[in-house]
């Protein structure tokens, strides 16, 4: 939600801020905005829509010889994306970014009325930047008037600031919102995510909550609340600027299906030794999991969904219950934890505001806490009793797709580890598992990938589709909600997902003349009743579209108007084939429409407001 990047040092500043901003469109790109300072003087330029266009208004000379300054691209949250509600805000004193949301901004902006302040925009974010512009006024040393502003604020906040008074001066400071800051050669620098900052160093320093940062151009120096020095721990960057870019493909989100192979081996193969799951590396001792009791996977969204395959794996092979909760309710409905539940967190960026609270909730519960996350480092990995982390690499597009593969490839091996701990398999078993996670699903998505074509070709049938319905029973049901939102969220379809013996309490009324309906059929022992459902579609009219194999496809004489056929495979690994088609066609569907596949409208890759 909305992305931060800050230069100060030797070079002309514009240039890295908006190939910084250009970098982390993907936290938000409604609107966007520069300031930088020039000759001791402050400038602010900024523009509602894409990035270009800031960078049209940007124009060279009068930008040149600018070494310092902050940008922001927006995920609108309090007004609607324009000029006047863009980032950064001023005042007389100062200019600021911020992402994050301030709850109490409606009593900060009628308190700051009652002093003259006049507000500009409908913005959380201008009440701070007069707050601060007040406080500044008063106490006349920018560090006093930040934890000043600081201690009055609810809510979350990444601020990047610029005083008039010294212009060549970043000031920042965070709670709940990510910042990383960073020393290069010739300069110093801000960011909400590394991808920014890549190009430049692959150290950095993630800033603690309330520390404040003062970089000079040259150096970075740290601060607590009372105004004493602190130090930071520094991070280095273990992946490379050649992995965030697009390489070739016409969209990251494409990229991004195509690496699940390779993400699928770096997740999986560290963790099985002698054919067994061993987490031995990360969790010390992990004999706690066999005395957990019931496990609840808290998550967004398509973490969300992975973790309703996780429940379906777990309860499975491990035969123990599991809640699946959307982390947005948790932290609210007063769940019920008792002693030997384990929650378990899981989130690609680490930095979802309601997958954080959830996770905070159940701690001052006394609950032990395991994060399932990608970024290393980010928030939830650090403040869970323990992480697992996945190995997807950056993932770039909005919609999310390797690390939700990965992400079922832990649960998967989750799901093993419990399996032995509690006795519900054999060792044979268990091994037999493992080899193929190990052996067969990067080989077998590889196999599935060369479909491309084929999956573009379907894609264009249902493109022009009104409403997509999508069903499946069992394991399927759960990979149809994904499924779905992968498809409405890029190509602005509505999607609906059901466990098909569902459908006929109501939903079939939508169910009309040529409305395509996508049929997952991987589970062969519902297959027969996945059949009956398909009938009763197809009997009121609907365009079947059939994902499964050649073998059940003839084996229950499936009817169907077109196939999605997956490579043979053994049954118990077919989910993974199956979630790289349907997010092929999600992808051919969107592309084929013309579409913003990656940036996607309305959407965020890193939601960090509740
Ligand atoms: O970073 P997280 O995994 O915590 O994000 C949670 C959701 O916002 C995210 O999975 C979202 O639903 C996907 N980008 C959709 O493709």
């Amino acid at each position: 939600m909305c992305g931060i990047i800050g230069y100060t040092g030797m070079r002309d500043c514009v240039p890295i801020l908006l190939e910084g901003l250009k970098t982390l469109e993907y936290r938000g790109y409604d609107s966007a905005g520069i300031t930088y300072a020039k000759d001791g003087v402050l400038h602010s330029v900024k523009a509602k829509g894409r990035l270009s266009i800031l960078a049209e208004r940007l124009t060279e000379p009068s930008v040149e010889g600018a070494t310092s300054g902050i940008g922001h691209t927006r995920w609108a949250t309090h007004g609607a994306p324009s000029d006047k509600n863009s980032h950064p805000h001023s005042t007389e004193t100062l200019s600021l970014v911020h992402n994050g949301i301030i709850e109490n901004y409606a009593q900060i902006g009628d308190r700051l009325s009652r002093e003259g302040y006049v507000f500009l925009s409908d913005t959380d974010t201008e009440r701070a930047a007069a707050l601060l512009d007040f406080y500044y006024k008063e106490v006349k040393d920018p560090k006093k008037a930040i934890f000043r502003l600081c201690r009055d604020l609810r809510g979350s906040y990444a601020f990047g600031i610029l005083f008039r008074s010294e212009p060549n001066t970043i000031y920042a400071i965070r709670r709940d919102s990510p910042l990383i800051v960073a020393n290069t050669e010739d300069g110093c620098l801000i960011s909400s995510d590394i991808p920014a900052i890549l190009p430049y160093t692959r150290h950095y320093y993630r800033l603690s909550e309330g520390v404040l940062a003062v970089l000079s151009g040259k150096e970075i120096y740290f601060f607590n609340e009372e105004g004493e020095s602190v130090s930071q721990t520094e991070e280095v960057v273990s992946w490379n600027v050649e992995e965030a870019k697009k390489g070739g493909y016409h969209h990251f989100m494409l990229k991004e299906i195509h690496e699940e192979p390779e993400a699928l081996r770096k997740t999986v193969e560290p963790r099985i030794r002698d054919g067994f799951v061993d987490f031995s590396h990360e969790l010390p001792d992990d004999t706690f999991l066999g005395s957990v009791k019931r496990l609840h996977i808290v998550a967004c969204g398509t973490a969300m969904h992975a973790g309703l395959v996780g429940k379906s794996l777990i309860e499975r092979y491990a035969r123990l219950p599991v809640n699946v909760e959307i982390a947005s309710e948790f932290r609210y409905r007063d769940p019920i934890l008792e002693k030997d539940d384990l929650v378990v967190l899981i989130s690609q960026s680490g930095e979802t505001a309601d997958t954080l609270a959830a996770l905070r909730h159940a701690k001052s519960k006394g609950i032990r806490t395991l994060a399932i996350v990608n970024v290393i480092g980010s928030s939830v990995a650090r403040e869970a009793d323990d992480v697992l982390y996945t190995r997807a690499g950056p993932e770039i597009a909005v919609a999310s797709t390797k690390a939700y593969s990965v992400q079922c490839s832990l649960l998967y091996l989750l799901a093993l580890r419990l399996a032995k701990l509690r006795n519900t398999m054999t060792d044979g078993q268990i091994a037999e598992l493992s080899d193929l996670l190990l052996h067969n699903v990067p080989e077998l998505i590889e196999r599935t990938l060369e479909q491309s074509e084929i999956v573009r070709r379907v894609a264009s049938t249902i493109k022009d589709a009104e409403h997509i319905f999508y069903i499946g029973r069992d394991i399927d049901s759960s990979l149809c909600t994904e499924a779905s939102l992968k498809l409405k969220e890029i190509s602005y379809i509505h999607s609906e997902a059901y466990a098909s013996g569902e459908l006929k309490h109501g939903t079939i009324s939508l169910v009309t003349d040529d409305v395509p309906v996508v049929a997952l059929a991987t589970v062969s022992k519902v297959c027969e009743k996945t059949v009956s459902g398909i009938r009763e579609v197809k009997a009121r009219g609907a365009y079947v579209v059939t994902v499964t194999t050649e073998a059940l496809a003839k084996q229950y004489e499936i009817p169907s108007d077109e196939w999605l056929i997956l490579p043979n495979a053994d049954e118990r690994i077919l989910p993974f084939s199956a979630t790289t088609v349907m997010q092929l066609l999600a992808y051919h569907v969107s592309a084929l429409k013309g579409l913003d596949v990656d940036k996607p409208r309305n959407l965020a890759k890193s939601v960090t407001v509740e």
